[in-house]
């Protein structure tokens, strides 16, 4: 056993130094100018704004702060280069206001809306789209209030997980938030996907932790969860941002943390005990004490000139270093955890050593501030979950595969504790009972397209080997690892197929709800990308009502669709 320098749990960082931008302007019947004049002065007359002042939100491409105002927020380099496709205009609101009139106003012009909050999706599908497209970011709403007396925080859509943090521990020691582990993660797309992090054994989702929510409709209102309805504030806890609205943000609750908790990595090569480690770690970590949350990475490497896999045990323990030792003595001995191996300090420092700082009790909070702009890796990941655990012999033969295969590797993160006590249909996302959700994860530097084209491949071989091993019928998959190699829509005459492919994987027989409230709340599809949740096709819609205006409203592939009113029941 051999405690280990941390490997990065974040994208590590690295520029691709591309051109940008290309126009990739293909709407028929516009110019980029015409476009953007059109929609300045609907935005100027919505906001009641003069459009010298609101152009300062609106930015085409030939405004000379595009690319950075682009780039800033890509967070996937793969999809960082000057192939890749550029939206026509990128709107950077300030308020709500501005929110509704962005929507109001590209309704007409008949672009592909994309909704970006921290820019994290993985296949990123808030910043590009294969059609015609705006940008709406919404880095600029930002705001994080926590109040003390109920143990609340209203939380903005463009705030990112590391400012949600730093804003708690400003005012309490006590309290956290159970969200995922990268600080640079943005709240839209993370809270509105479901959202998990170290702490869900404990607390669950971070969507279990939601209390109200503000969005903008199709219709440009600002509704909060009474104005929007049971049915809506569900499908957006958990159901994934860019199908139903612009979130704005969400109030939470915010969840005790103890004044001490304690951290520890540590890892096992194969030949010292990897394999009996990892066997015997899949019926510990999913039904060990919930204060314990124990992430198993597995990746090839290469050790005296040799090919093996490292397992690495991450773990956070709500307590007491002595208290987490004996306790894994007794129930995870192939670990040999010790206690030089554990750190304890308080949870915020945990949120940074978890961000791999090392020195996390050195660390200055403010780090948690830092955006870091325009910075990623090029990368690709996956999602499995598993209901069974994986036999010994299954283990050898997913390592032998690793090996051969080089460079992919896996995360495990184990479930149980509280996210088996909550119902699957409570919230959109439906995978409470399996045992571990399984992360195929795989970043480069190179940037030669035969070497991305190699890692990208990996992970699909790594997939379908393993197939015997993880969930079926469907197979599930993690709405919030976004993958479209699972499936994509291109919301012509086949959408509501081609939408339940992906859908069920992500959301199981919660699917169906979402499919329901979808065509009810936006009937023309305004809100849509390559894995959003599909309307009804008009044939099925009886029985489903709608709300909002009428609109006709020409959808993509170019049918018109004129979605009739009725009052939603349902
Ligand atoms: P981004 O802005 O790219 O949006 C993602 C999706 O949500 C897009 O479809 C977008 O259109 C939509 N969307 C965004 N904002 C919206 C809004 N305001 N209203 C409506 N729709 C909106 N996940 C996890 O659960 N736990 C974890 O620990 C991590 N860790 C992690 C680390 C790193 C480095 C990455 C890159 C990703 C993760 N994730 C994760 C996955 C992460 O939760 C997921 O990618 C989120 O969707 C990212 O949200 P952003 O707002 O950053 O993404």
């Amino acid at each position: 056993m051999l405690t280990t320098r941390p490997t990065s749990l974040c994208v590590g960082f690295f520029l691709l130094f591309l051109s940008l931008p290309l126009s990739t302007l293909s709407q028929p019947s516009m110019s980029s100018d015409s476009v953007y004049d059109s929609f300045l002065k609907c935005l100027s007359e919505k906001t009641k704004t003069p459009q010298s002042q609101i152009a300062k939100i609106v930015f085409s491409q030939t405004n000379p702060s595009y690319t950075s105002v682009l780039r800033a927020y890509i967070r996937n380099a793969r999809f960082n280069k000057s192939s890749t496709p550029k939206p026509t205009i990128i709107v950077t609101p300030l308020s709500e206001s501005h929110v509704s009139a962005a929507v109001l106003c590209s309704k007409p012009l008949d672009f592909v809306f994309k909704i970006r909050s921290g820019g994290h999706d993985y296949d990123g599908l808030s910043y590009i789209s294969d059609k015609p497209f705006f940008i709406l970011d919404l880095s600029n709403l930002r705001d994080v209030s926590v109040d003390l007396a109920d143990q609340t925080a209203w939380i903005s859509a463009g705030a990112t997980l590391g400012e949600v943090y730093y804003r708690i521990w400003e005012k309490s020691k006590t309290l956290g938030f159970p969200a995922g582990v990268c600080p640079t993660v943005g709240v839209g797309g993370h809270l509105s996907g479901a959202g998990y992090g170290n702490m869900l054994r404990k607390f669950g989702l971070t969507a279990d932790h939601f209390i109200d929510a503000k969005m903008v409709d199709v219709n440009g209102a600002v509704l909060d969860r009474k104005a929007m309805g049971e049915d809506l504030f569900w499908a957006i806890s958990g159901g994934g941002g860019g199908s139903f609205g612009v979130v704005l943000g969400y109030k939470v609750k915010l969840v005790p943390v103890p004044a001490t908790v304690t951290v520890f990595r540590v890892e096992q090569l194969m030949a010292a005990g990897a394999v009996d480690m990892v066997h015997k770690w899949q019926f510990v970590g999913p039904k060990t004490d919930k204060n314990l949350f124990m992430r198993m990475l597995i990746q090839p490497v290469t050790r005296n000139k040799v090919k093996t896999i490292r397992a690495t045990v991450v773990a956070l323990y709500l307590g007491k270093a002595d208290d987490v030792v004996s306790l894994l003595a007794k129930e995870l001995p192939e670990l040999a955890l010790k206690k030089e191996n554990c750190t304890e300090m308080t949870w915020f420092q945990s949120a940074l050593w978890w961000d791999n700082r090392v020195n996390a009790t050195q660390t200055d909070p403010k780090v948690f501030l830092d955006r870091n702009l325009d910075s990623s890796s090029p990368g690709k990941r996956k999602s499995d979950y598993v209901a069974t655990e994986i036999p010994r012999s299954g283990i050898v033969s997913l390592f032998n595969k690793m090996i051969e295969l080089g460079k992919i590797g896996l995360v495990f993160n184990p479930y149980g504790g509280r996210m088996a006590e909550i119902a699957e249909d409570a919230t959109p996302f439906p995978h409470r009972n399996m045992l571990f959700k399984i992360q195929y994860s795989v970043n480069w530097k190179e940037s030669s397209p035969e070497l991305e084209k190699g890692y990208l491949n990996q992970a699909k071989v790594l997939h379908s080997f393993m197939t015997g091993f993880v969930s079926k019928n469907p197979r599930g998959a993690y709405l919030n690892y976004r993958d479209v190699d699972i499936g994509v829509n291109d919301h012509g005459e086949n959408s509501y197929k081609e939408g339940e492919v992906y859908g069920r994987m992500y959301f199981g027989k919660n699917f169906d709800r979402l499919v329901k409230i979808k065509t009810a709340v936006d009937p023309g599809n305004f809100f849509r990308n390559e894995q959003s949740i599909p309307t009804l096709p008009i044939a099925k819609r009886t029985g489903v009502t709608e709300r909002g205006t009428a609109k006709r409203w020409s959808g993509a592939g170019g049918a018109t669709i004129v979605a009739s009113v009725l009052l939603h029941v349902f």
